[in-house]
């Protein structure tokens, strides 16, 4: 997931783990770096943000997080970009004057949406 600071990508996992059925209230995961909560399926919610390097994602496990069961979302993606899998999907936040979000999601196996 793309989108500068403060851009909406923690408020969309929020909805994304509600459509889990996950009940706990998702915090952002800025200094923990991986949170995990078990809905319908194991949803990682991990922030690269503090992260170095792609190398750093590895050794934190990304391997069992991205290949494993379940799904991650992964807030500024785009710092561990050689580490994401081809069949990801990725959506990119904008905020536009308004305060309303332009989201790109692409790469969702029917087509690119805006
Ligand atoms: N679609 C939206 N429309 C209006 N405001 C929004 C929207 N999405 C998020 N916000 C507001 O923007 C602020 C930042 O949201 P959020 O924490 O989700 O951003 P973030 O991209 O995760 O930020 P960070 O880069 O710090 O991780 C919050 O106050 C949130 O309520
Ligand atoms: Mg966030």
């Amino acid at each position: 997931m793309r989108g500068t600071l403060a851009a909406g990508k923690t408020t969309i996992t929020k909805g994304i783990a509600r459509a889990l059925g996950i009940e706990e209230t998702i915090t952002s995961p800025t200094f923990t770096i991986v949170s995990e909560y078990e809905g319908k399926l194991h949803l990682y919610h991990i922030d690269v943000y503090r992260l170095d390097s792609s190398e750093d994602f590895v050794n934190l496990g990304s391997d069992e997080m991205l290949y494993g069961n379940g799904v991650s979302i992964i807030e500024w993606s785009e710092k561990v970009q050689s580490e994401i899998p081809k069949k990801a999907i990725t959506i990119s936040l904008e905020a536009n004057a308004d305060d309303s979000r332009t989201i790109t999601i692409e790469n969702w196996p029917y087509g690119d949406l805006q």
